[in-house]
Order: C-alpha cells, then sequence, then structure tokens
C-alpha cells in the first residue's frame, strides 16, 4: 500500500511521542521508508536508539553534525521524501514553523522542504485553545500545511479536551489517504506565470501593477494538488509559494520570458502573470536626480509571454491559457486577444475599480474556449483554480491533446 513511500518524519516534544514508535512500525509494514528527525524536545520522551531500530535508518538530530552533513545535508533530508510528517506536533514547533525559524534540524528541514508537510498536533487543551495556537495553526493551514487531530479525551496533564495526539492507525490512515488522492494529471508537466512584473525606471523606481498573484498562485497550486509537475514563474508578490510548486522569483517581463522558455517542453501552460506591457527603453545606473525637469520616459513594450507560447511551434504546450483582465467591453475584448494570442482558452476578468479583483479574494469570470463563453459565478480564486483545474484534466481525459 505505501511501498516505496518515502516519509521524513519529525518528532517534536510531548508524551505522544510514544504513539509515534508505534506508527513508525507500521509504516514499514506497507513498505514506507521512513527517516526520522528527533527534536531536543522529542528525544526527552523517546530515544534515539528506540527510533533507529524500529525504522532501520540513522536517526538525524543535530543541525551541525558534521557527520550527518557529509552523509546527507538538511536540505537534502527534506527533498528526498514524499510527504513530512510531524508527530507530535506541539505547541513551540508549530509557533516555530508559523514564523519560518530554522534554529534547529527539524525547523530548518521543514523551511527547506518543497513537500507536503502533514502535522498531528499534540498538546494541553488550553495551549490547543489558545488565540497564539489558533492564530498559528490558520497560517500554516493557509499555507497549505495538512492536519490531523488533535483529538479530545484525557490529556496526560490530567485535563480533558481537544489536544490529544490522534491514535498511531488514525494518523496513518491519514497518510495513506494522502497517498490515495486522485492525481489525474501525474506525469504532466504545469508552466503557471503569476504576479506583477517591475520594469525599472532606474535603481530604484519601476513601472509595475497591483496584480497580488492571488489567482496564479492558486492555480499552480490546484495543478500540483491533483498531480501536475508544477513550475510558477512569479514575478514580486508577498504570496507564499504554493506547496508542492516548484517556483522561480523573476522580477522583469524579459526575465518570466527567459525562464517560461526555459521551462518548455510543458503540456499546460496558464498565463496568469500581470505582465508590464511597457517597460521604459533605457536603465540609468545612477538614480534620476528631482533638479530640473521632470524627465521623459520612453517606453517600449515587453515580450508578451502569451503569444509566445502560443507560437513555440513544436514546443508548443498542448493546452495554452491566458487570462484577460479588462476594464471595458470584457467579453469583446477578450474574445479579440484569444484570437491575436492564438491561446486556447481565455479567462476574461472584470478589474475596474468597484470590481475588487485586483488584491482581492474574489473573482468573476468569463471562460471563452473555442466551444464558446460561460460565464462562471462570483467566486473565491481558490475555487477558479480548482474549476478551472478540473476543466483541464477533463480536457485531457477527453482524449484531446493527451
Ligand atoms: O494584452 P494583455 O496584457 O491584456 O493580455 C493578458 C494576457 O496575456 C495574460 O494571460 C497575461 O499573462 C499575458 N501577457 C503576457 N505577456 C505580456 C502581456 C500579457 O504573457 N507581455
Amino acid at each position: 500500500m505505501l511501498d516505496g513511500k518515502r516519509i521524513l518524519l519529525i518528532i517534536s516534544g510531548g508524551i505522544a511521542a510514544y504513539k509515534t514508535l508505534d506508527l513508525i512500525r507500521r509504516l514499514k509494514e506497507r513498505g514506507a521508508t521512513v527517516r526520522a528527525i528527533l527534536t531536543k524536545g522529542g528525544a526527552q520522551f523517546v530515544t534515539p536508539l528506540s527510533v533507529a531500530a524500529l525504522s532501520g535508518e540513522k536517526v538525524y538530530q543535530d543541525l551541525f553534525s558534521l557527520t550527518d552533513e557529509s552523509e546527507m545535508g538538511h536540505i537534502r533530508l527534506s527533498r528526498e521524501a514524499d510527504l513530512v510528517v510531524v508527530a507530535p506536533a506541539s505547541a513551540d514547533l508549530l509557533a516555530r514553523m508559523a514564523s519560518g525559524l530554522a534554529d534547529d534540524l527539524a525547523t530548518t528541514a521543514l523551511l527547506a522542504t518543497d513537500k507536503p508537510v502533514l502535522i498531528a498536533p499534540a498538546m494541553n487543551v488550553e495551549m490547543w485553545a489558545n488565540p497564539a495556537t489558533q492564530a498559528n495553526l490558520a497560517l500554516l493551514e493557509a499555507r497549505g500545511l495538512l492536519r490531523v487531530g488533535p483529538a479530545e479525551g484525557d490529556l496526560a496533564c490530567g485535563e480533558t479536551g481537544p489536544g490529544r495526539m490522534v491514535e498511531a492507525t488514525d494518523l496513518l490512515s491519514a497518510i495513506e489517504r494522502f497517498f490515495e488522492r486522485p492525481t489525474p494529471l501525474r506525469g504532466r508537466r504545469a508552466l503557471v506565470t503569476s504576479g506583477p512584473t517591475h520594469e525599472p525606471i532606474d535603481p530604484v523606481r519601476y513601472l509595475s501593477n497591483r496584480s497580488s498573484g492571488k489567482q496564479g498562485h492558486a492555480i499552480a497550486g490546484a495543478l500540483a494538488r491533483l498531480g501536475a509537475e508544477t513550475v510558477l514563474v512569479t514575478g514580486p508578490t508577498r504570496q507564499a509559494p504554493p506547496p508542492l510548486v516548484r517556483v522561480r522569483a523573476v522580477t522583469t517581463a524579459e526575465e518570466m520570458l527567459a525562464a517560461c522558455e526555459d521551462e518548455l517542453p510543458v503540456e499546460i501552460a496558464v498565463c496568469a502573470a500581470a505582465v508590464a506591457d511597457w517597460r521604459p527603453v533605457t536603465r540609468p545606473n545612477q538614480k534620476l536626480k528631482k533638479d530640473g525637469e521632470p524627465p521623459m520616459l520612453e517606453l517600449q513594450e515587453t515580450p508578451d509571454i502569451l503569444a509566445r507560447l502560443s507560437a513555440a511551434g513544436p514546443r508548443r504546450p498542448k493546452l495554452v491559457i491566458g487570462f484577460a483582465a479588462e476594464t471595458e467591453s470584457l467579453v469583446a475584448n477578450a474574445e479579440a486577444k484569444r484570437a491575436r494570442k492564438e491561446c486556447d482558452w481565455m479567462l476574461a476578468n472584470d478589474v475596474s475599480d468597484d470590481s475588487g479583483t485586483l488584491g482581492g479574494d474574489l473573482n468573476t469570470i468569463h471562460f471563452i474556449s473555442p466551444d464558446g463563453i460561460e460565464d462562471w459565478p462570483t467566486q473565491s480564486k481558490d475555487a477558479v483554480a480548482d474549476t478551472l483545474a478540473d476543466l483541464i484534466v477533463a480536457h485531457f481525459q477527453g482524449g484531446a491533446g493527451a
């Protein structure tokens, strides 16, 4: 069932760590490979020897261990896994994960990993209920972290309520469910662009727009969840990198184009970036001075990445999808844009001031394909991403371009 699956297990401090030993045994029985990181707190509850004996692997404990680093760096440790499981996940470890600390091997591996993370919290009921813990958890879940439990019941501290780590069998079921999830895009490569670009005027100023990157990042996350090997080429944004997605950060339209072309061939390309349409012709090395007349900015067009991908000849992705952000004549402009840029599908959205789309959480899409136009209801950008990802799955399952 879990044959060949690689689990990186992080054991932090908590009486529930004894259940994790049982989990290791069960994972091994099902054919998984288990590598374990034991935090300082974790080592107060279970010994490295018992973890090593059950997992059949060396146990990793020390961020600065020369032997660990020469055998297996913490980056490799965090990457050579299909799933990272944190059990028990203490309130302290959750807080350190939420703030992005990397002051021991466990937090460093968690910060460096590009793999999904499943946590099994275990703590006192009041610690669990504390707004600080709940805020940390909300932040981590918004970044795509998966969670099982805690369960309710008698706690080791004598109190009763939610806070118990789930039983090893429940955690095992959650891990099995994770590996059983449908991945209809497995084996397909997807490229998504997101965010704005910055086109430098001088070393400190640039031309850009108000794109937040929310929609593009959500699409990359949705495709990756469905099994696509996804790369997100993104301009400067505040969005967290979606789980399972490889991110290439760029600044200008030129850089975005180069990164996209470098990623070809892909089967699916979604251009959700709000690429700046113009860039200053010159980029002085010194900051423009305010003395004298205001400077005249001479602009030239940036490369059209969507059009270039659509015209990539034999390297053209099987499905090229663009966005048309419009403030007037939405559908007519978007249809004309689809024809001009020769993409397969176009998602038209209204970005006028009162639409709230730019930077907001909601989006109202008119979906334009060779089959016609569909008006989608106003929905969250995450829901738009899931709807689009489902259409992409249906497109390939329907045999088109399969
Ligand atoms: O022409 P316009 O900017 O409205 O087109 C929007 C669509 O084209 C989006 O999919 C956007 O990502 C893409 N685009 C691009 N490169 C540009 C301009 C737009 O990929 N330079």
